[in-house]
């Protein structure tokens, strides 16, 4: 068997930490030796994937946030930094889903909303995340933004220029930063069977679910377990050499 990436003892701080995606790498990374907080809006799911992180030996606690407030993210890392002693790697996962409708149908709350959480909201924590991590001498950051912000498709405007956003964000940081010892990287998902998905397909009559589940040419959704082993390979030292990069995760996709 292959030897999985060594994680032990790095200290992570994933938001958005309560479901989906980052409620599985929270749990493969602590269960890899990783110290990790997670932070959400969810308090009570939150602290629910903390203890049965903790019942089972991992070391994982959970934060209360909302990645829209500064102030929220000023306090998050504040209690990620005193509770780990430092931070290694933050993963930036809060996100919202869009409602999809064409471009002029959406209200500007529809719009902004999407712009809030996914795109500013990561800004806060990637600011956030180099005042913490640079005078320690590095860190790695690992944005979780979409196939939608590497390119678009009818009725998800909003989304997509949210996540577009964050890939401009996740390679103005490698290029500005490097000389710190910083490194950003993003991750860039398709269509993964979590809670935000299940919402959307909960939505949609079998014709429009199908679209979804066969998007890629492996004619399925991805698995969150099929996302946080790669978020767990890039906070390793074995992705020391990918900085600016969008990793993308979409069983051929875009290809
Ligand atoms: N599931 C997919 O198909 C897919 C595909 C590409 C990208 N993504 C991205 O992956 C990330 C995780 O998505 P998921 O599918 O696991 O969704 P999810 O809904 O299961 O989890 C998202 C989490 O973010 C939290 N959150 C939302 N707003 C927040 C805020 N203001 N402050 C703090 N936490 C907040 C939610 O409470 C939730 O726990 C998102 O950024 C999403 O856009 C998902």
């Amino acid at each position: 068997m292959t030897p999985a990436a060594d994680v032990t003892n790095k200290r992570i701080l994933i938001t958005g930490g309560a479901s989906g995606i980052g409620a599985a790498s929270a749990k493969l990374l602590a269960s890899r030796g990783a110290k990790v907080v997670i932070a959400d809006l969810s308090e009570e799911q939150g602290q629910n994937v903390a203890k049965e992180a903790q019942d089972n030996g991992f070391d994982v606690k959970f934060q209360k946030v909302d990645v829209t407030q500064a102030d929220s993210v000023k306090a998050l890392f504040a209690f990620a930094m005193k509770e780990l002693g430092g931070l290694d790697v933050v993963v930036n996962n809060a996100g919202i889903d869009h409602k999809p409708a064409p471009m002029h149908e959406l209200s500007d709350d529809d719009f902004d909303s999407n712009i809030a959480v996914n795109l500013k909201g990561v800004w806060h924590c990637m600011r956030a995340s180099i005042a913490c991590m640079a005078p320690s001498g590095g860190g790695h950051v690992i944005n979780v933004a979409s196939v939608a912000g590497l390119r678009s498709s009818p009725a998800i405007s909003a989304y997509s220029a949210s996540k577009h956003g964050v890939m401009g964000l996740t390679k103005s940081a490698a290029v500005e930063y490097a000389r710190a010892n910083l490194r950003f990287n993003a991750v860039c998902p398709s269509f993964i069977d979590t809670p935000m998905v299940q919402n959307t397909l909960a939505k949609l009559d079998e014709r429009g679910q199908n679209a979804i589940i066969k998007a890629s040419p492996l004619k399925r959704l991805g698995k969150v377990e099929e996302i946080s082993s790669a978020i767990a390979w890039l906070a390793s030292d074995e992705s020391s050499f990918m900085n600016g990069h969008a990793f993308t995760l979409d069983g051929g996709m875009l290809a």
